[in-house]
């Protein structure tokens, strides 16, 4: 069955002259079947430069929306309209104009785990890979305000030494990770280095070997010495780094490691994506403009 669902999306992507993106959160089976499987500014990217006439992104919405606020003349297309970013709606448009107008208009970095209302209203935004380059882009003395990971926000505020003003925003997936349970996984596995996603507390990155995006954990393991790694992110990452590494052995930080949502997106529904055009993302021009600019400024730091 899995063997006829992949050779209709194939059959059926060239037909439509459409471009398959994944994240690498997304189920095996879906990853194999992407054209293109990267972390958040990897995706952003690859649809901005993407010439085919549809893009369908396996991830959440706001991987989606990201694609069509850089390339609006696609069509973009999300297999399941339910894929969502719970910390991603942990900030709303409204509340974030409360709070700069708390501050008196601070610069405010967005993650781009956030909906185009959102980026709409932040100057720059910033991925897990280049948060740290994006906070030091901005002149020293003007105040920052960081929505909506308070995780990654503190990470970034203690590497680069800028005071942020945080949001109490946090990925549910991430947040609930303890050191504790680092060393239960250190005690089993005595010669693994420790690489954990920005996502995770700060208890957690402060003790880490390593701490970086998911393209970077992929580097940062092809890269190192070691043999054995334990991994503080999501489950499906796993296969990704199986696949690069076969020679090298990955543990998860905690047994439960798992985002729900990404794993909304099956073989089944984005062969229904594909058959249907479903589920189209639609971004207002007005809000898509504002986000473009500040989702552009990021891509041009590099
Ligand atoms: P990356 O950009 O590192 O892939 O992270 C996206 C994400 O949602 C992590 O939870
Ligand atoms: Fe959002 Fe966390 Fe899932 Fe990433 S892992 S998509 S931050 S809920």
């Amino acid at each position: 069955m899995s063997g006829d669902l992949t050779s209709y999306i194939a059959a059926r992507k060239k037909e439509l002259n459409a471009l398959i993106l994944a994240h690498y959160y997304q189920l095996p089976e879906i990853q194999d079947c992407a054209d293109f499987v990267g972390d958040s500014l990897q995706l952003a990217r690859r649809a901005k430069e993407a010439e085919e006439e549809i893009i369908v992104c396996c991830g959440v919405h706001f991987m989606a929306e990201s694609a069509k606020i850089l390339n609006p003349d696609k069509t973009v297309l999300i297999p399941e309209v339910k894929a969502g970013c719970p910390m991603a709606d942990m900030v709303t448009p409204e509340k974030l104009r409360e709070k700069k107008a708390l501050y008196g208009e601070p610069v405010v970095v967005c993650y781009v785990n956030s909906s185009a209302a959102v980026k709409a209203e932040s100057d720059i935004c910033c991925t897990s890979s280049n948060a740290l380059e994006v906070v030091r882009s901005i002149p020293e003395g003007r105040d920052i305000l960081f929505v909506p990971d308070c995780n990654l926000g503190a990470f970034v505020a203690q590497k680069t030494g800028r005071e942020l003003i945080l949001w109490e925003g946090y990925c549910p997936v991430h947040h609930v990770l303890t050191w504790k349970e680092v060393e239960e996984q250190k005690k089993l596995h005595p010669e693994a280095e420790v690489v954990v996603h920005p996502e995770c507390p700060v208890e957690v990155t402060e003790k880490a070997d390593a701490v970086r995006s998911t393209a970077g954990i992929l580097k940062y393991v092809q890269e190192s010495p070691k043999k054995e790694f334990i991994i503080g992110t999501e489950a499906g990452f796993l296969y990704t780094l199986h696949r690069h590494c076969p020679d090298k052995k990955f543990y998860l930080a905690r047994p439960e490691f798992t985002c729900a949502d990404m794993k909304l997106i099956t073989l089944e529904k984005l062969a229904l994506a594909l058959e249907k055009l479903q589920y189209e993302v639609v971004v207002p021009e007005d809000i898509r403009e504002k986000a473009y600019q500040a989702l552009e400024k990021m891509i041009a730091i590099g």
